[in-house]
């Protein structure tokens, strides 16, 4: 497994708790001296206990040096980041292709090369290409097994997905049977549990799993604009979200208004469908659209905060509850926090923040002056205005007395949901949440 981030430390890990034997190359040194003292560089639930059980197996190994790893691997999977490259929000695929060569050269015997990463369409035949100059001698074929699991919820994810997406060379068939024997092999646990895996071609494989994501990255900005429009005639989002979910067709997941997705998948996955779109000569239209109207609501969520304020922030103190971009993961990748903040300070108001996980990822992208608070009190603690960005559990069970005891003013900007605007209007705030009327709902 090249890459021991995320996805490379998550899917190894289970790979491992399958009955393989893996071993994650890993080069970023802190990284790695953390895995080899049995630390977790990253914050997922239940991945220390994993990884310890599967390295006292024997079965998990840690280490930078690639050749000692591929010698002898049945199937070599690149799992490195594929982040947006700036110039045209195409994946930067630069990493990838650093690692297959490394790979090429230190290949003996028969490999399947497979990416795990995110990889634009196209990427899984370039990687043959590069492979087939680097080492002419070498018995490969290339596979592209894209990973659905999400952050907080990772090994759960990986353990008991809802499908593994195997794609192959289709114009390669004894290459074709050949890959997808090792990784049916891989993924036998899986089969035992009558998970559909689906067999493809590269291509194919490939646009699966941007395609799944910029669907619901456009999930979530429909029930975001519905949100809003909810707010201007009076109706209730949560309602609307629970009843048009209740229809199977549209399904219930993934229909919570938010001040933007962010992380590292959506933002990144949705710019790239559309760079990828556009280079064929196919747009993605409804994926642009979902991209201009998601980077543009984070911005008018850092307006409806300074409205909220009556225009200005200047001089006020802004406690701020959640950083990350969602809850259980301490991942700052371009959460909405980040422009949010950026505004509000920029606005002049002192900023008293906390996180539950996320404070040491957050201070190199936040501005400098934010204040880190040890709990969600504290960051109460003489607030004018109390913001809610990520919605992590234990904020929702804060007390608003207590709330109101720490806080100097008393008002409150929900953009998460996690409270019920009646309870906090009955305990004398002026709160205001997404999508969600003033009146009280007719039950
Ligand atoms: P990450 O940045 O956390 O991890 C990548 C790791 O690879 C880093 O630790 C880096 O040091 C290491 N690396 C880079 N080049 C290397 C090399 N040549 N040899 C060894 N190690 C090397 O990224 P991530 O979040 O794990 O994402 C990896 C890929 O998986 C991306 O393409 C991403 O789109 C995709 N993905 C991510 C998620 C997620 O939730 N994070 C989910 C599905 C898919
Ligand atoms: C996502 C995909 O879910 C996963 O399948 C893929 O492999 C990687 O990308 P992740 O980025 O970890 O996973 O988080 P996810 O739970 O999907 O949330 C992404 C963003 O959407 C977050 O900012 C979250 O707050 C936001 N979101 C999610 C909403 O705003 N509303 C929702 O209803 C759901």
């Amino acid at each position: 497994m090249i890459g021991g981030g995320y996805v490379g430390l998550v899917s190894g890990t289970c790979f491992a708790e399958f009955g393989t034997d893996v071993a994650i190359v890993e080069t970023n040194p802190d990284r790695l001296t953390a895995l080899r003292e049995g630390r977790i560089p990253i914050y997922e639930p239940g991945l220390d206990r994993l990884v310890a059980e599967n390295v006292e197996a024997g079965r998990l190994t840690f280490g930078d040096d690639i050749a000692a790893a591929v010698r002898g691997a049945d199937a070599v999977f690149v799992a490195v980041g594929t982040p947006s490259r700036r110039s045209d929000g195409q994946a930067d695929t630069s990493y990838v292709y650093a690692a297959v060569e490394q790979i090429a050269r230190v290949a003996d015997g028969y490999t399947v090369i497979v990416t795990k990463s995110t990889v634009p369409v196209g990427t899984g035949r370039e990687i043959a290409r590069i492979v087939r100059k680097t080492r002419p001698d070498l018995d490969f074929d290339i596979a592209s097994n894209p990973e659905f699991l999400r952050e907080g919820n990772a090994i759960q994810d990986f353990m008991r997905p809802d499908r593994v997406i195997i794609g192959t060379d289709q114009y390669k068939p004894e290459g074709t049977e050949r890959a997808q024997n090792i990784l049916r092999k891989l993924y036998r646990p899986l089969y035992l549990l009558e998970t559909p895996i689906v067999f493809t071609g590269l291509e194919t494989a490939e646009l699966i799993k941007y395609s799944a994501n910029s669907f619901l990255a456009m999930k979530i900005t429909f029930i975001n604009e519905i949100s809003d429009l909810c707010e201007k005639v009076g109706a209730n989002v949560n309602d609307v979200a629970r009843s048009i979910g209740l229809d199977g067709r549209i399904g219930k997941k993934f229909l919570h208004p938010s001040p933007g997705f962010g992380g590292s998948c959506f933002p990144k996955d949705t710019r790239a469908l559309t760079a990828i779109g556009r280079n064929a000569g196919s747009p993605v239209r409804l994926i642009e659209t979902t991209v201009a109207v998601n980077d543009q609501r984070m911005k008018d969520m850092g307006e409806r905060i300074i409205a909220f304020a009556d225009g200005d922030v200047r001089g006020l103190t802004i406690g701020v509850l959640g950083l990350t971009f969602k809850p259980e993961t301490d991942d700052m990748r371009e959460a909405a926090s980040i422009s949010i903040l950026d505004m509000l300070d920029k606005g002049g108001a002192h900023i008293r923040a906390f996180d539950p996980a996320g404070m040491t990822t957050a201070r190199p992208v936040l501005p400098q002056s934010v204040a880190y608070c040890t709990n969600a009190l504290d960051a109460a603690k003489g607030a004018d205005i109390l913001v809610v960005l990520t919605e992590w559990n234990e904020f929702r069970s804060l007390a608003p007395e207590k709330l109101a005891r720490e806080m100097k003013g008393r008002k409150i900007a929900d953009l998460r949901n996690i409270w019920d605007p009646r309870t906090m209007k009955d305990a004398g705030f002026k709160y205001i949440s997404l999508g969600r009327p003033d009146a009280v709902q007719p039950r």
